[in-house]
Parts: C-alpha cells; structure tokens; sequence
C-alpha cells in the first residue's frame, strides 16, 4: 500500500501516520455500518482523509453522527449519514438503496457495527442471544447481500469486523464469541462465494480503548496487563489493519487479521 509514496523516515522505528498518510482511496465509495462513534467514527474519518466518498449508518447516536457528517465534510469529501437499525431487514434494504441512489457506486463495505455483552452462560435470555446475534452476523450478511451486485460491479471489497472473541472462548460472552465466531466463518464463505469479483476479509480486534467515557475501564486495565505488548489498542491500531485490506490486492481474500497485541497467543 506504501508502494507509491516516497519514504523519508526520520528514524527505524515504524511511523503510522506515515503508512496512513500515503493511503490513497481518491474516487473510492465506501459504506460504513455504525460510522456516529468509536471504532467506526475512525474508520470514516481516516477513509474520508484518505479521499473517499463516506456512508455511513447509525442507529441511537444521531448527534454523533451528525458531528462525524461534518468532519467527514471537513476532509473535502462528501458524506451521507442514514438511520438505520440492522436489526431489521427492511431497514438495512431500504439503506442501501439510498447509499446507491446517492453515490451510484460501491467500492468497499464495512460492517462494523456490532454489540458487546457481558453475561453469565446460564444467565443469557433467548431475546439477548438473538439481538446479539442479528446486529453481529444476521446483518452483515444481509448488508453484504444488498450490496453485492454493486460491489460486483466496481470489483469491490468487503471488511467485516470481528473480534478476538471469534476465536477465544470467553467465558461471561458466550452470545458474542459465538456471533463473532460466525462472522469470521461468514468472512470466508463470502470470500468463496464472491470470488473473483469481490474480495472479503475480517479485522479482528483484541480490546482497543475507543476513547471517551470507555464503558469497562476495569476490563480494559485488567486486559492490558495480560497483554504482551501490555496495552490496550488504540483505534489507530484498527484504522491501519482496515486500511491494509482495503487496499491490499485481490489476490488476499477471506483472512481473518487479529489486531490484539498478541493477547491471542496466549
Ligand atoms: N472496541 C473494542 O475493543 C472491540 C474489540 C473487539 C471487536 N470489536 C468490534 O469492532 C466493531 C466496532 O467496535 P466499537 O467498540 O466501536 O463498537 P460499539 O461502539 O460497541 O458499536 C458500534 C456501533 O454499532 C451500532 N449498533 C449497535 N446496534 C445496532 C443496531 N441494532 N442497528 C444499527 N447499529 C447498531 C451502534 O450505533 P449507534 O451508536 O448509532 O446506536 C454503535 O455506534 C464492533 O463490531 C465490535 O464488536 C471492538
């Protein structure tokens, strides 16, 4: 991705706002789920920065959302914010078919939305498996269906975000391991079945301290001391793993990329 810019690093060590600076996704339409706030909101603002046309859905954060419209806007590119709530189907048709109506074409998808719960195994209703279930699989299927024939088009890409979750057994997260785990499952069925026109891969956070009023700080602390590289993520972390595979070539396609620090290997 670095390919065409040219290099004047001031020391060894790795600078990436120098890797970001140099991605380039100049007539590029991209579509964020869940772009108001956090991990998203980073998303949107770097792919706006990097020259992209942005849009992005929320579901409670309209403020949020409008502030992001604006900064998106500020980076000289035009953005679209719509109401959504992937939990239901309608909904999530009647949003992408505004997003084409809007910017006619389709580069790059991004189901990034996604709820997080903590609860005991024997103390999960029915109704929370299945609300966690719909935000963090159901509808990054079904966001993905919707977009296909446009994404097919422009021989587009499809970056799901997943988590390490997917791949661990977390005990008091049982609904979200298994969603997650569904969605990286989901990332190479796609990647299969898509092939050769679109190309689908998965970030995979560890925890990454999203900024604000973080809504587990204790989790965050204690998680970070377990880490090996004994911090948390920063959402630049996941920015740049994102970046990488929407522009990396083709030819990479239904990888599931763990950005945790190396809490994995534990
Ligand atoms: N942060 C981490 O440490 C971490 C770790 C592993 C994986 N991840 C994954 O990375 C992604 C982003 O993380 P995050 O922490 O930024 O996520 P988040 O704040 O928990 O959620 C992202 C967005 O999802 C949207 N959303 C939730 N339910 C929805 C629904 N029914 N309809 C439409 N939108 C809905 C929310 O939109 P509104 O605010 O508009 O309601 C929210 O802003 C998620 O998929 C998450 O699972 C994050």
């Amino acid at each position: 991705m670095a390919a065409a810019c040219s290099p004047k690093p001031q020391s060894l060590a790795i600078d990436s706002s120098f890797t970001m600076a140099c991605v380039n996704l100049k007539n590029k339409t991209v579509l964020i789920t869940g772009g108001a706030r956090r991990l998203g909101k980073a998303i949107a603002l770097a792919m706006a920065q990097a020259g992209a046309t942005i849009a992005f859905t929320y579901a409670t954060s309209a403020n949020e959302a409008k502030q992001t419209l604006k900064e998106i806007e500020r980076s000289g590119v035009q953005g679209l914010s719509l109401k959504c709530d992937l939990r239901d189907e309608k909904s999530i048709r009647q949003m992408v078919s505004q997003t084409l109506e809007h910017f006619r074409t389709l580069d790059l998808l991004i189901n990034n939305a996604g709820v997080f719960q903590t609860a005991k195994l024997e103390e999960i209703t029915a109704e929370q498996w299945d609300q966690v279930f719909a935000v963090n699989v159901r509808a990054p299927f079904l966001v993905s269906k919707y977009c296909i024939p446009a994404l097919r088009k422009g021989r587009g890409k499809i970056i799901n975000l997943g988590s390490l979750g997917g791949e661990k057994p977390w005990s008091t997260h049982a609904h979200y391991c298994s969603s997650k785990a569904g969605l990286h499952m989901l990332t190479q069925v796609m990647a299969k079945g898509l092939a050769p026109e679109i190309a689908v891969n998965c970030v995979a956070p560890g925890m990454i301290d999203a900024g604000g009023a973080d809504r587990y700080p204790e989790l965050l602390q204690r998680v970070a001391e377990q880490t090996p590289m004994k911090k948390a993520g920063i959402p630049e972390d996941v920015v740049s793993a994102v970046m990488y595979f929407a522009t990396a070539p083709h030819f990479i396609t239904g990888q599931v990329l763990t950005v945790d620090g190396g809490l994995g290997l534990r």
